[in-house]
């Protein structure tokens, strides 16, 4: 099985990666190699089988990122949710027509007499509005209220569409925000639910731009990986022409998340500094608080795992190496 990840340098993208290394099959056939590809060539993964990094523009994608013979591809390359408003032109390259290049590339491996890849997109919540007094079901019209989300809504239409022609295999999963993300803040929107955990725990002051009884849809990276993997393995059949899910994530509210941190770590919550920021609670703001799913759980999708888990698997997992990666001593 040959698999090629897009965004394979990315926090998600090296997840994968470093999953299916250690367990050198999918689905229960034995992976012979893959391709990581981002913007600057990944770094190597230890594996039992031969790993290619390239570096490039999804928008203009080497063909080499997808060789022949490529079963799965996990399509993960964006530009993320507060970059992708600040960036127009660069969200909707890069989101858009990088989703474009995708099918193109994949409508060649088609018309070279290979089979159609599952391709595995990560959609978002973003893609939804409604903001703090809604919980969506499986079947809610997406109407995204930022550029990013509606660029990843788009995506998902030309990707099951792509699916219907025979030119490709989708699976979109509409990802909840991940929390907790290790390294340091980035330009997601979003980037906060992550740093008020990580920040304290390392010893550091962060701010909480919203009130905490805000209520936030997340999701771990164990489960978000494990989801990504199962998108690329199991049966599509059930899916009909609809290509995406909301995966199983949980409804959180901001007071819990710090309720929990102070549970792992007492009194590390003192480190969290109450600062409004209307430009941040805007965006989130406008995301549901969370979803009814049925379709993915019934699909095999595993439920998410209790909050004061999520922190103690950062602690285990993520927690030392970031503290080297920032040097912090
Ligand atoms: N992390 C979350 O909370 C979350 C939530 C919902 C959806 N998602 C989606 O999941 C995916 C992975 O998210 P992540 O958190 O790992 O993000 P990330 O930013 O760590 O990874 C995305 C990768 O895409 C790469 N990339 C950006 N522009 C590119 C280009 N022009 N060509 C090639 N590569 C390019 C980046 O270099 C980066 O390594 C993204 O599609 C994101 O939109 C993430």
């Amino acid at each position: 099985m040959k698999i090629t990840i897009l965004g394979g340098g990315g926090f998600l993208g090296r997840r994968v990666a470093q999953k299916l290394a250690e367990s050198g099959e999918l689905g229960g056939r034995r992976i012979e190699s893959m391709v990581l590809f981002d913007l600057m060539p990944p770094a190597g993964l230890e594996a039992p089988f031969a790993v290619t990094s390239i570096g490039g523009d999804i928008a203009d994608l080497p063909e080499a990122a997808m060789p022949p013979g490529t079963d799965v591809v996990f399509h993960l390359a964006a530009v993320v949710s507060a970059a992708a408003e600040a960036d127009y032109d660069l969200g909707r390259r890069v989101n858009l027509r990088g989703t474009d290049a995708v099918i193109d590339a994949c409508r060649r491996l088609v018309a070279g007499g290979g089979a159609p890849p599952r391709v595995v997109f990560t959609s978002s919540v973003a893609s939804f509005s409604g903001g703090q007094s809604v919980f969506l079901e499986d079947d809610t019209r997406q109407v995204p209220a930022n550029s990013y989300g509606t660029q990843k809504a788009a995506a998902e239409m030309l990707l099951a569409d792509a699916t219907r022609r025979g030119f490709l295999d989708a699976v979109c999963l509409r990802l909840p925000t991940i929390i907790v993300r290790p390294g340091r803040p980035n330009k997601a929107a979003s980037s906060f639910f992550s740093a008020i955990v990580r920040e304290p725990l390392l010893g550091l002051e962060t701010l909480l731009p919203v009130p905490d009884d805000f209520a936030v849809w997340v999701a771990s990276p164990r489960r978000a990986t494990e989801w990504l993997i199962h998108a690329a393995a199991m049966d599509t059949a059930p899916l009909g022409l609809d290509r995406s899910l909301n995966p199983p994530g949980m409804s959180v509210k901001v007071g819990d998340i710090l309720a929990a941190l102070d549970a792992v770590r007492q009194g590390a919550t003192a480190l969290v500094k109450r600062v409004p920021d209307p430009v941040i609670a805007g965006i989130v703001g406008g995301w549901p608080a969370g979803f009814n799913v049925v379709r993915a759980p019934a699909l095999g999708f595993s439920r998410h795992e209790p909050l004061i888990d999520v922190i103690r698997a950062f602690v285990a997992d993520d927690l030392e190496a970031t503290r080297q990666d920032r040097a912090l001593g």
